[in-house]
């Protein structure tokens, strides 16, 4: 198995996204790192947010995993709030932390959603799919999930198994 991260980009530290993502840890091994725990000011023109967590934690990101696994429920049709700044501010490492962009290079992307929702609407994954290929990254792959209750259905469990064994 790969050496993965899952990072989790939800309004809630343990709320849906986490226990889909936490089900996911369990079956890879792959640590869950908390947005929410991190101080991540958004994409400033003149890089003020540049002290903040975000930059120590891309570095230890793309020093020490070759998959990450962007985790996030689906707001308004969309990312979150949370990881969408997450991703504004990977324009820091494109405009001046170019070492730590370069290295994103040839790492590989994967996306689990979560919504109230069983389907998504078209184009959900789209973002990532051409952030990817921006960052040349390789896409490898996307599992939505949603709760019934407060369990994982048996199908969304199936799906979940199917995305660590084949993508992960
Ligand atoms: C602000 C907000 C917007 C939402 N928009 C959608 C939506 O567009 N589609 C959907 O299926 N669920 C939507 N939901 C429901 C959440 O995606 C769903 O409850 C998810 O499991 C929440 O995960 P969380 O506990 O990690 O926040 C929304 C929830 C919130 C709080």
């Amino acid at each position: 198995m790969k050496k993965g991260i899952i990072l989790l980009g939800s309004s809630s530290s343990n709320g849906e996204t986490f226990k889909v993502s936490k089900y996911l840890s369990e079956k890879t091994n792959y640590q869950i790192i908390d947005l929410k725990s991190k101080n991540i000011g958004p994409f400033d023109y003149e890089f003020k947010n540049g002290n903040d967590d975000f930059l120590p934690l891309m570095k230890e990101i793309v020093d020490k995993y070759d998959i990450i696994v962007f985790a996030t429920p689906v707001y308004w049709y969309a990312m979150s709030g949370t990881m969408k700044i997450f991703f504004d501010r990977i324009s820091d490492c494109i405009k001046i932390e170019k070492e730590t962009g370069r290295k994103l290079k040839g790492k590989q992307m994967a996306v689990l959603s979560c919504g109230s929702d069983d389907e998504l609407k078209n184009g959900f994954y789209m973002p990532f799919i051409e952030s990817a290929n921006y960052l040349k990254m390789k896409y490898v792959g996307n599992v939505h999930c949603w709760l019934e209750g407060e369990e994982i259905p048996e199908e969304v469990k199936h799906n979940l198994n199917q995305f660590a064994q084949d993508i992960l």
